[in-house]
């Protein structure tokens, strides 16, 4: 399990953006960006705030797909909700996104509603947290790769510190508002390599 992990690019505790495909019960699928990590052995992890029709499908059905891909469009069209029919693999009884460069199916074993007080993002939703079991991975391009926010997180920051010091203030205030939040991103999806870069970049944007 692990190293078919390894080789689409997932490393346990990280975060990595994915599409989520799930079906309801009258055979409608349905894809949507969400953030997806694996906790080691055979459990996977995500969080949902209440209203999606993913959440709904996947307490209904109890399974779904993550999906792995950098595609632009789709990221673009699953978030836009206009992902249409032919992107859909043809089997009825799951949905999985035809070609995609690997995809895990999920048991899903565990829903816990946590509500706004328990949890630090604004708003009034609930949100779901929850644990599965990977009950198979596919692999379709053996150059799959899960996508992780911190290396462009990281880049971007890289990119306004070459400019810093040849902005006026209001640029250079904007520059480290970027970077104070890519730093909060880094923290929180990524590995300790990119953390570290992003932390001594700070300490040099500071000292600037
Ligand atoms: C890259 C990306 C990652 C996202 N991650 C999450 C997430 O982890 N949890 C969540 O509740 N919503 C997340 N969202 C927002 C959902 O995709 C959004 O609420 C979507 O409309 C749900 O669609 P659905 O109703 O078709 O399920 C994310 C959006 C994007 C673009």
């Amino acid at each position: 399990m692990n190293s078919d992990l390894k080789q689409i690019g997932i490393e346990k505790d990280i975060q990595y953006e994915c599409i989520t495909t799930t079906i309801n019960e009258n055979g409608e699928k349905n894809a949507a960006a969400f953030a997806f990590k694996y906790l080691g052995e055979d459990k996977v992890f995500c969080r949902n705030f209440e209203g999606s029709k993913t959440l709904e499908n996947i307490i209904n059905t109890n399974e779904y797909v993550v999906n792995i891909t950098q595609d632009p469009l789709v990221f673009t069209y699953a978030t836009l909700n206009c992902l249409s029919d032919e992107y859909f693999s043809d089997d009825n009884t799951i949905a999985i996104i035809k070609n995609t460069p690997a995809y895990i199916i999920v048991d899903v074993e565990n829903v816990e509603k946590k509500t706004p007080e328990d949890f630090p993002i604004k708003g009034n939703n609930n949100i779901y947290f929850i644990t599965g079991k990977i009950r198979k991975i596919h692999i379709n391009d053996k150059n799959a790769k899960a996508y992780n926010r911190g290396l462009n997180s990281l880049i971007d920051s890289l990119v306004s510190y070459s400019r810093y010091k040849i902005v006026d203030e209001t640029k250079r205030k904007e520059y480290m508002e970027r970077l104070t939040e890519n730093q909060r991103i880094i923290h929180k999806t990524s590995d300790k390599k990119t953390q570290k870069a992003i932390d001594k970049l700070k300490k040099e944007y500071e000292k600037a």
